[in-house]
């Protein structure tokens, strides 16, 4: 079988972060920025990375993961969408706004819990797959993380079940456990967990743990 083809659009900790995991678990990567020449580096001397633009990349991958600044996102994605329609898109990005955290609290430039930043990508996007996921953990715990054994829970949500299955592949791979919270609208609750998980960080410097979700 040949290899499948990832495109992790965004050039900053988490698309390097997200990139080197799937290539430690044989997937073949192309990373995509706006500036190309910045990632040459990080491709060079590894079997199966390339880097491109993001139109590149977004018409090179099989599934498309995105590492992108929240505020860019809907735009850079509306300007891909035919690139995008019919794949699975792993959208990693939180809306997170400009202002100085509060409290310990980030804050989002989606205001309501009847809003989310992927059900805009989907209306900017509508045949892509979009499927929710490591949004609310931070990136040092993304690839096979050590809880001694228990596996950490990765909310994911979206509108179609395939692209939920292979995200789900992808997440059981890199040592996690995913729980399907349904449609794309459940973003609006997915993405503020993001908001949660970072306050032990902002408020103790504790950036280690992750969400278990307990079952009886
Ligand atoms: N930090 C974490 O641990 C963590 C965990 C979970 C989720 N997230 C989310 O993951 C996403 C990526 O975070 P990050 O810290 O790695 O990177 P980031 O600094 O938030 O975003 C970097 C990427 O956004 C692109 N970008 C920025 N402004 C743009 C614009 N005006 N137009 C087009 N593209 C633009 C950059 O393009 P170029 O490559 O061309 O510069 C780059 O590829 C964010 O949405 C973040 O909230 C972060």
């Amino acid at each position: 079988m040949s290899m499948q083809k990832v495109a992790v659009l965004g050039s900053g900790t988490v698309g390097e972060v997200l990139a080197n995991g799937f290539l430690k678990h044989g997937y073949a990567v192309m990373r995509g920025t706006r500036e190309v020449q910045k990632l040459a580096a990080w491709a060079q001397g590894k079997a199966n990375a390339s880097v491109g633009t993001f139109e590149q990349a977004a018409a090179y991958g099989d599934i498309i993961v995105l590492a992108l600044k929240g505020s860019a996102a809907e735009t850079v994605v509306r300007g891909l969408a035919d690139s995008l329609a019919g794949k699975v898109v792993l959208d990693a990005t939180n809306p997170i706004a400009d202002r100085p955290p509060q409290d310990g609290m980030i804050s989002f430039f989606t205001t309501s819990l009847g809003d989310s930043l992927m059900e805009r990508l989907v209306a900017a996007a509508p045949k892509a797959h979009f499927v929710k996921a490591f949004s609310s953990v931070g990136n040092a715990n993304f690839v096979n993380p050590d809880f001694g054994g228990t596996l950490p829970t990765m909310f994911i949500c979206g509108n179609d079940a395939a692209a939920k299955d292979k995200v789900t592949h992808v997440l059981q791979q890199f040592g996690w456990e995913a729980a399907d919270m349904g449609v794309a609208a459940a973003a609006r609750v997915i993405e503020p967990l993001c908001i949660l998980w970072c306050i032990p960080g902002m408020l103790h410097n504790q950036w280690t743990h992750a969400f278990k979700l307990l079952k009886r």
